[in-house]
């Protein structure tokens, strides 16, 4: 018998579900995920969130509540961001220091609730707390000042720790921040808590929704671009990490995400080290505008991106679609 077939099939694989369960190279679990949550003041409080419809803002008390519904989907950390009193904020960001600040009662809530089952992250930036909406402190011409920011980046992640934070979390982009932190977190007695620096942020145009969650977008004045990233460099992420590692990061973070799986993927080969990616605000209000104009299914369209951040090289993903995909992947 002679003829000429092809040698090689790659529908042959495809062919049955069985097959393809087989054959699947990467998976999304509930594990990989990572939920990003609004704190607000008062009790009993919740307030959505205009242009990230579905996500809301709680109060402490409804905190503790979806920290609950988190371990109960098996999702192992949340990301903890304060939408702090307006009266409260001032130019030097000072509320960021008070022991009983939004972010420590919710810190030291979740934890009297849910202890080592659930990771609390917490965010390291000013931005929450300044009258500027800037990560940091500004001169008189509005410029982001480095070293000063850091010492006050310093003094908010051990307030955090001391709260019962378990990863610190700088999202600032100061220079020399990581190491400050680590000495210190040491040096106050926190060993184990970890750090996971957002090592290469850009200066992206999807965090506008964010911005209102926590009610900075209206206060910021001019962009962020003095210390975030340029969205149109790679290797200088890979200088960024290389930093972050060596002033003693446990963990690095890509972000914005789907815009930039190439870096996520890079950072994977070239360092080896757990990378986690943020799908952030505007990457979620896509994905809700899509389905909501009928251009997607909604469901698909989540596990089908969250998948990609897998594919990509990411140890885990920052996702406000956490809890929604954790009930699709139990089915
Ligand atoms: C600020 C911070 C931002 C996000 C997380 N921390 C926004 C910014 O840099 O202006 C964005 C997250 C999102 O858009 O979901 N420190």
């Amino acid at each position: 018998m002679t003829g000429n077939y092809p040698l090689t099939r790659l529908r042959r694989t495809r062919a049955s579900a069985w097959s393809r369960t087989l054959h699947r190279e990467n998976i999304l679990t509930p594990a990989d995920l990572i939920w990003p949550l609004f704190i607000t003041s008062g009790e009993g409080v919740e307030e959505p969130i205009a242009s990230l419809p579905g996500v809301s803002r709680w109060s402490v008390d409804l905190i503790v509540a979806r920290a609950q519904e988190a371990v109960a989907l098996g999702i192992p950390v949340v990301a903890l961001f304060p939408n702090t009193p307006h009266d409260l904020r001032s130019a030097d960001g000072a509320e960021a220091h008070n022991p009983d600040n939004l972010m420590c009662r919710a810190i030291r809530a979740i934890k009297a609730a849910c202890g080592d089952t659930l990771g609390v992250l917490t965010d390291v930036a000013l931005d929450p707390y300044t009258s500027h909406g800037q990560d940091g402190l500004v001169d008189e011409a509005g410029y982001v000042l480095n070293d000063e920011t850091v010492a006050a980046l310093v003094d908010q992640a051990v307030n955090q720790a001391r709260a019962g934070a378990d990863i610190i979390a700088p999202s600032d982009m100061m220079d020399g921040r990581i190491h400050a932190i680590r000495q210190a977190l040491e040096m106050n007695g926190f060993p184990n808590v970890q750090i996971m620096s957002y090592a290469a942020k850009y200066a992206s145009a999807f965090y506008g929704p964010f911005r209102d969650a926590v009610g900075s977008g209206g206060l910021l004045k001019g962009d962020k671009k003095t210390y975030q990233m340029d969205p149109a460099n790679g290797d200088e992420a890979l200088r960024e990490v290389a930093l972050d590692l060596a002033e003693g990061a446990d963990s690095v973070m890509v972000k914005p995400g789907l815009a930039y799986l190439d870096i996520v993927r890079r950072v994977k080969d070239e360092f080896a080290v757990p990378v986690f990616a943020y799908q952030v605000s505007g990457e979620y209000a896509m994905i809700e505008a899509a389905a909501a104009a009928g251009a997607g299914d909604r469901d698909a369209l989540v596990l089908e991106t969250l998948l990609a951040f897998k594919r990509a090289g990411a140890s885990g993903i920052l996702t406000y679609h956490a809890p929604h995909a954790a009930r699709l992947l139990h089915g």
